[in-house]
């Protein structure tokens, strides 16, 4: 089976490609490469001893997109590509509709025109906006706080659409929790560009000394320990569940929505003390104002998943922070920086073929 995967050289994109590659699938990769490297795709070529076809597309073009959808023929897509920082959504919410609804639109419509109408959509738990009923189902009502959520929301109901209107389609969304952790041989992992938002890297990053001190948003809540609680997910857990969802179309059409977590929260304390631990390192934090559009908690429901795809996350906190902490501690300041911005797509393939 050929699967097509856009963003593959992306954090979960990576870890998916490679277990795609693992289990006999060919691959094709598109990437723009405006958040990612193709050395993360060089680097799972090596782990795996296989290599996917990479292709350099902006989803935005799009007659690019059709060309390269008419010369592969995909069996089925997996759909990471898109932005994702929630603050920069809203400074800059037209780039993000575009970026995100726009290059899905090209991307779909390159699929129908060569018949090809199996996806797994990567949607995340934001589309459960200040949702307070815990545990968070699938069938909790959706909303959206920024432009960010809402790409993703306007995306999952247009798949709904999409699936409704031609039950030739078999889609898959997946709604995220909070994805960290890195592969166990601390080659691939997440490489945020500049500060990063979220607090799995940020507090790696102070664990081997790039940064400071961990800012702590908010003391007050009503967790545990007063600090925000959240359903963190090992990345590489979260790629057998696209396996599972792309399995479970093969004899299901139609739109179907899975929570990809692990249904239990850890505060941001533990989350620290964990890294601590597990690096021997002193993780220097400080409680600050909580920021705005946080909730106190929320973790998933992940049942559904369970019994339709027979998935369920196997990894826990220690793991999580011990692979981030490997990938971390042999790459402390991420990918090597390099230019491939003049490179050709047979260029980029030698490349990560190590030739
Ligand atoms: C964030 C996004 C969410 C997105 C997800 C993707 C916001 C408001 N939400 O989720 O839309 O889908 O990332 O991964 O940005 N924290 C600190 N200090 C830090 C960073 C975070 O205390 O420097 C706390 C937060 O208050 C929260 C927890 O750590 O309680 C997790 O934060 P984060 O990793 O940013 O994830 P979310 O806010 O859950």
């Amino acid at each position: 089976m050929h699967v097509l995967v856009t963003g593959g050289a992306g954090f979960i994109g990576s870890h998916t490609v490679a277990h795609l590659l693992t289990d006999g699938y060919r691959v094709s990769v598109i990437d723009n490469f405006s958040n990612s490297s193709p050395e993360s795709l060089r680097r799972v070529a090596n782990l795996v001893g296989k290599s996917p076809e990479l292709y350099n597309i902006d989803l935005l073009d799009a007659p690019a997109l059709k060309n390269v959808f008419e010369s592969l023929r995909p069996d089925a897509v997996i759909h990471f590509a898109g932005l994702k920082a929630v603050g920069e959504s809203v400074a800059q919410p037209l780039r993000y509709y575009r970026n995100n609804v726009t290059g899905t639109l090209n991307l779909l419509e390159a699929m129908e025109a060569v018949d090809c109408r199996t996806l797994v959509f990567s949607s995340s738990a934001t589309v459960y906006g200040e949702s307070t009923a815990l545990p968070l189902l699938e069938t909790t009502p959706r909303s959206a706080t920024n432009p960010y959520g809402r790409t993703k929301l306007h995306i999952e109901e247009m798949l709904e659409e999409l699936a409704a209107s031609d039950p030739r389609w078999a889609i898959a969304n997946l709604r995220y929790f909070n994805p960290v952790g890195a592969h166990e041989s601390g080659d691939i992992g997440e490489d945020p560009q500049g500060i990063p938002n979220n607090l799995m890297p940020f507090v790696a990053q102070v664990a081997v000394g790039v940064r400071e001190k961990v800012s702590v948003f908010g003391g007050d809540y009503p967790t545990v320990d007063g600090t925000g609680v959240r359903d963190y997910i090992h990345v590489v857990d979260l790629a057998a569940g696209h396996l599972a969802a792309l399995n479970y179309l093969q004899g299901s059409k139609g739109a179907h929505v899975w929570n990809l977590g692990t249904g239990a929260g850890s505060s941001v304390l533990e989350v620290i003390d964990a890294f601590a631990r597990v690096s021997k390192r002193p993780v220097p934090y400080q409680i600050t104002d909580r920021r705005a559009g946080d909730v106190a908690e929320n973790y998933a429901d992940p049942e559904k998943a369970r019994l339709d795809l027979g998935w369920k996350a196997e990894r826990g906190l220690e793991q999580m922070v011990g692979d981030m902490w490997r990938w971390q501690s042999q790459n402390p300041t991420g990918f090597p920086d390099r230019e491939f911005g003049t490179m050709s797509d047979q260029e980029l393939n030698e490349f990560i073929r190590g030739e």
